[in-house]
């Protein structure tokens, strides 16, 4: 029997969709003429409130948006966009006069991702739109990667018995202490992936363990155990940059400063400095949510346990730092916002 051609039986990536913003017929009909003998699907309206309509209706992957039109101009268009969470993503190239040297400023200033000048040559235009394009399919798949972690982290809380969102308030609250002592960009988005996949080894720990009603015996504490390593054996091989940088969040979060911890018994300042913050926002959660064997204690209580672990299982100025942050993040129901659980993009 013939083996079918496996690369036959998957359907082409949908033609990617380009809106065009130009308050002149004729250049939208030269636009369209350039942009969809290449596959793109475009649409074409003309006013500045047109677009942000069309936008909030359906989301393109790449605008092209005229500089100069009557009402809302190009810039104000581009400026609103880049401000919107769920907008500010879709890549735009603002399209100017050929000698505006203070439009393109202008243009670079309200976040636009690119320019071009009028007349638009046909082989310019459609190499900025192919670069473009390729980078939001990126970005596209990296964000499916992230829906993925979170679909993930969920189905590992609801073994776990933990009450739901464990994971995003861990992740809320490491990111808050993460600022407030001042990481930059990098470090935070390196936490932010560290924090969603810390517990995700628990996949590989058998149901009786996890979630046993009671406390482990010394050999079920010992498979527990294991639940950071098996992590970094799932997540290694995903050969994600900032998963890489993030393995050793999930590898040391259980450390402990007196060397008392697993896997490595790492002291002090040996444990990656991402892996202590870890192991605050996360033992703070698990002090302060209800677990199969016990209900969950006061946040008074849980910050006395805090301050009575300084020094030997917590680092001492970190968990200071910690105590600072707002009430609303220390409280028991913390709600991971949209502020919060975007704060490293
Ligand atoms: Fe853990």
């Amino acid at each position: 029997m013939r083996v079918p051609d496996l690369a036959l039986t998957f359907d082409p990536d949908p033609p990617q969709r380009v809106l065009v913003v130009d308050d002149e017929p004729l250049n939208l009909d030269l636009m369209l003429a350039y942009l969809e003998p290449e596959g793109y699907q475009v649409t074409t309206v003309t006013s500045g409130q047109e677009a942000l309509s069309a936008v909030a209706a359906s989301p393109p992957d790449l605008i092209l948006l005229d500089a100069m039109m009557p009402g809302l101009d190009g810039f104000t268009v581009c400026a609103r966009l880049k401000a919107t969470l769920e907008t500010r993503l879709i890549p735009v190239v603002v399209v100017t006069a050929l000698a505006a040297v203070e439009e393109r400023i202008h243009a670079i200033n309200v976040g636009a991702d690119d320019f071009l000048s009028k007349p638009v040559y046909r082989l310019e235009l459609i190499a900025r739109c192919r670069s473009l394009l390729r980078a939001k399919r990126f970005a596209d798949e990296l964000e499916t990667v992230e829906h993925v972690i979170r679909s993930l982290t969920r189905a590992i809380e609801a073994r776990d018995g933990y009450t739901e969102r464990h994971t995003e308030r861990v992740t809320g609250r490491a990111g808050a202490l993460g600022m407030n002592i001042g990481l930059n960009d990098a470090a935070l988005r390196t936490l932010q992936m560290g924090c969603m996949l810390h517990d995700v080894g628990k996949i590989g720990i058998p149901e009786a363990v996890l979630s046993k009603p009671g406390k482990l015996s010394e050999e079920e504490f010992a498979v527990m155990r294991r639940h950071p390593m098996i992590g970094v054996e799932i997540c290694r091989p995903l050969r994600s940059r900032i998963i890489i940088q993030a393995l050793p969040i999930i590898q040391h979060h259980h450390e402990r400063i007196d060397g008392m911890g697993y896997p490595d018994g790492l002291r002090g300042v040996e444990i990656p400095l991402l892996a202590r913050i870890a192991a605050i926002a996360d033992a703070y959660d698990a002090l302060t949510s209800d677990r199969p064997y016990r209900s969950r204690m006061s946040v008074e209580q849980a910050v006395a346990v805090l301050r009575a672990g300084t020094g030997t299982q917590w680092d001492t100025e970190l968990v200071s730092a910690f105590l600072t942050l707002d009430t609303g993040i220390l409280d028991a129901h913390f709600h991971v916002s949209a502020s919060v659980a975007n704060w490293t993009t």
